[in-house]
């Protein structure tokens, strides 16, 4: 016997039912399925990810689920559609393509909708706002079926955006979550940690990518003892464009070789400081050492160190000396 949802996510559920159905089998869908096409999407996962689309005309879903039933009461708190001045009811979603975003059990309870046209005026993705059933920051987009694969795999893949779970799934990486956007929240990090603490965070490469990878790595840190892994793709791709232009061995050699926070951190400062001027080397490697300083364990410590002393020609004893000493003053 099924368990009843409440009437919201029921509603849900035959919302995203009817939008798939748009998508797969209309003549009004033939839009939508062909920017899906152009994404690389093929049935499986269209099918895997609930992927919909919710047509231009502006009440198509209302008269389905009022023809299910649904109340205007209902229909106004389920977040699926706008009203106007006078109190009337309009699709909120309109020539997108259709992601559900599930709760943890894998209930559709929100939706964002990318946009299809290029329309700039046009938010290049609209979601749900919130509602009863929906809370922007304790939602991570695939938790309830990444979570699944991660008892396997061990760990979770951070994303920014769906189209990278996506990809990244059709290239063989299933364990992947989106934060929807750069702004990971502390809710968020708390749900990943109940599942497992090893966590490779796969932002996109662009600088609000690298930045967003940084703060992630914070507040993951003030979480607890997470095992993180970084990946950061050349040329500012994200991991949807890198899966399109490389394929799927190559990417799943870039998440096999994430490279530590410390690296992470090491090869950003880096790029802060002109290397060929000495000030600025012995700034960078002050910086730098404080980093290496901060790390719970000794050898590692020593591995960090003996790297830095043969990529600046600096002497390892030299550089031991100042390790000391930073050690202490962070004590
Ligand atoms: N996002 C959003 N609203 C926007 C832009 C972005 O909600 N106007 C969220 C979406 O969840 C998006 C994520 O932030 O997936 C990452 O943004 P971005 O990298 O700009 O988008 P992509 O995921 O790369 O989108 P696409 O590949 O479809 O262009
Ligand atoms: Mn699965
Ligand atoms: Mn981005
Ligand atoms: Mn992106
Ligand atoms: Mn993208």
């Amino acid at each position: 016997q099924p368990v009843k949802l409440n009437p919201l996510m029921q509603m849900h559920k035959e919302a995203a039912d009817f939008y798939q159905k748009v998508l797969m089998t209309t003549k009004i869908g033939e839009r939508g399925l062909e920017y899906a096409r152009k994404r690389g999407l093929n049935d499986d996962l269209l099918k895997h990810f609930k992927i919909g689309y919710a047509p231009g005309k502006s009440d198509l879903l209302l008269t389905y689920l009022r023809g299910e039933g649904y109340t205007d009461d209902q229909l106004a708190e389920s977040g699926l559609f706008v009203k106007s001045q006078d109190g009337r009811l309009f699709d909120r979603f309109r020539d997108r393509l259709m992601f559900p975003m599930s709760d943890e059990s894998g209930h559709p309870v929100a939706f964002s909708g990318r946009r299809i046209s290029d329309d700039p005026e046009e938010p290049k993705y609209l979601n749900s706002p919130e509602t009863s059933i929906f809370n922007k920051s304790d939602l991570l987009f695939h938790f309830s079926e990444a979570k699944k694969h991660a008892r396997k795999e061990g760990h979770l893949v951070l994303f920014e955006g769906h189209m990278d779970v996506i990809s990244a799934y059709k290239a063989g990486v299933k364990t992947g979550i989106a934060s929807m956007g750069t702004s990971l929240t502390q809710q968020q990090v708390y749900m990943i940690r109940r599942i497992t603490k090893q966590v490779v965070i796969n932002y996109d490469g662009d600088d609000p990518g690298q930045h967003a990878t940084e703060r992630a790595v914070g507040l993951f840190k003030q979480a607890g003892n997470f095992d993180l892994g970084i990946v950061i793709l050349p040329d500012k791709l994200d991991p949807d464009e890198y899966v399109k232009q490389y394929g799927s061995d190559s990417y799943q050699a870039a998440i096999r070789g994430a490279i530590s926070t410390t690296d992470f951190f090491l090869q950003r400062l880096k790029k802060k400081y002109n290397l060929n001027n000495e000030r600025e080397q012995v700034a960078y490697l002050r910086e730098a050492v404080a980093e290496i300083a901060a790390l719970p364990n000794p050898v590692e410590q020593d591995l960090y160190v003996g790297r830095l002393a043969k990529e600046t020609g600096v002497s390892l004893d030299a550089l031991k000396v100042n390790l000391s000493r930073a050690r202490r003053k962070q004590r």
